[in-house]
């Protein structure tokens, strides 16, 4: 087995956790390189449903040893609450779980700020999952970002005081908000030494030598390429790199110590929060479903947020978007997930283009009012009515469902190589 990012190539939710979790058996180690708790990760196995913010999505197997890289931002309060909640289940996560010592802390003052941000910014919000994603990646790129590695700096105190200073200056001067504590701050930093200094390990140290052992590594990301701070739909994203190249600085590995690149994308497309979505059909609004075919996809795909609950908004497939994904994460093969929503469609429709202004686009504009504006060309395939729900091998398939991933594979120049047709670790078809 070769060395493999699985990366979403949508706008997140795409079923990376499913995914993931299906491959670990075959791997030595899963590895967690950017996000946080903004993630939330599925995991089903029979009648037991599993969702993960941080923790990678190997972690319920034996023999899969799980790091949390550099580049994701850890809460200690969701961490020792994902942690205890995976020990209640028996899983044994002390043992099978490492978190780099240079991950950034999220701490009660970034909650606080996204929400204020959030706030101010009226209607005009990003919609983020209210974590303090982007505050913390902003500290770290600022350098006054605390990591678990410095629990033990003689220097912490006063830069906890720094922080605060300047953070509720921020909170109480520009934003309207309330000041947040020491106190607050000092009850995570405390949580974090106790529970999380003791998992903390040199992981560039621990990949290197599983990699030079010939161990199989499995590189897990979160969000999805759309949401990349980069790539996506700037400034609708989160604060940072989703991209698989993000799996070798959120890691501290080189490039050669990738073999595949694993784009995981639903048969249609779903979107939490704010931001252009060219083929959206159905949100909670409504929109522009007169075949209802948006609300079908959210309504047999229970498509509420794994994280925060909220109504995901959906769409048909947008080629223009997994070519794009292709092309800037060096995609090698696509896992399709939800063929099974599709079931009972008519018709089943992928964006082959965009029109601006009359004018055939060669990819994504650059520029969120650009492609608000772009009008999505469709190719119309037939539906099915059949059940594809838990199928396992391509026998079992429709002819039209056949045909539709076949067009999948023509349009985004990539080859198919997983397909999943139901949440269970089970539901899956490898071609
Ligand atoms: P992730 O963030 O990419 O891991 O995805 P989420 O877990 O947030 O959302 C994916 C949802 O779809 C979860 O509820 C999964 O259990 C579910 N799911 C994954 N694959 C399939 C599939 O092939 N069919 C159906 N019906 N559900 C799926
Ligand atoms: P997984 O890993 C879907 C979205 C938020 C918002 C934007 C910025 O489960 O696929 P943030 O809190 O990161 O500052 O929010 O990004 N978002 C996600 N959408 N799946 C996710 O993670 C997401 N993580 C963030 O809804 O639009
Ligand atoms: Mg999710």
């Amino acid at each position: 087995m070769s060395n493999t990012v699985a990366i979403g190539i949508q706008w997140g939710d795409e079923g990376k956790g499913k995914i993931v979790d299906l491959l670990a058996p075959k791997m030595d180690v899963v590895a967690r390189f950017q996000g946080g708790p903004n993630a939330g990760h599925t995991l089903v196995i029979g009648d037991q449903t599993t969702v993960l913010n941080h923790i990678p999505s190997g972690i319920l197997h034996a023999d899969t040893l799980s790091l949390i890289g550099n580049g994701t931002g850890v809460d200690p309060f969701r961490l020792v609450e994902e942690i205890d909640m995976l020990l209640a289940a028996d899983v044994p996560v002390l043992d099978r779980l490492r978190i780099s010592e240079r991950c950034q802390l999220i701490l009660p003052y970034h909650r606080a700020l996204d929400a204020a941000r959030e706030q101010a910014k009226g209607k005009a919000k990003i919609g983020t999952t209210g974590r303090g994603i982007g505050p913390c990646y902003e500290d770290k790129t600022a350098r006054r970002g605390i990591r678990l590695v410095d629990l033990t700096s003689d220097t912490l105190e006063a830069r906890i005081d720094e922080n605060l200073r300047y953070v509720n200056f921020m909170l109480t001067e520009f934003l309207g908000a309330e000041v947040v504590s020491r106190e607050e701050v000092v009850e995570a930093l405390e949580l974090a030494r106790e529970r999380l200094l003791p998992l903390a390990a040199d992981v560039p140290l621990i990949l290197h030598r599983r990699n030079k052992a010939g161990d199989s590594i499995l590189f897990e990301g979160a969000q999805g390429s759309m949401l990349d701070v980069d790539h996506g739909t700037y400034p609708f994203v989160t604060s940072s790199n989703t991209v698989s190249g993000a799996a070798l600085a959120g890691l501290g590995v080189g490039p050669g110590q990738v073999d595949e690149v694993l784009g995981i994308c639903k048969a249609y497309t779903t979107r939490v929060g704010a931001g252009p979505f060219p083929t959206e059909l159905y949100n909670a609004e409504g929109l522009c479903d007169t075949e209802n075919s948006g609300k079908h996809m959210a309504e047999r795909g229970h498509e509420f947020g794994a994280t925060t609950g909220r109504p995901r908004r959906t769409g048909w497939f947008d080629a223009v978007v997994v070519q794009h994904a292709v092309r800037i994460n060096g995609v090698t093969g696509l896992a399709i997930t939800k063929l099974d929503v599709l079931d009972g469609l008519e018709a089943v429709k992928l964006c082959i283009g965009y029109e601006l202004d009359g004018i055939q686009q060669e990819s994504i504009p650059a520029d969120c009012e650009k492609l608000n504006a772009c009008i999505p060309v469709y190719e119309t395939l037939p539906g099915w009515s059949e059940n594809t729900f838990g199928a396992t091998s391509l026998d079992q398939l429709p002819t039209n469902a056949k045909a539709l991933l076949k067009r999948i594979e023509q349009v985004c120049e990539c080859p198919v190589t997983m397909l999943s047709t139901g949440p269970d670790r089970d539901h899956i078809i490898h071609l």
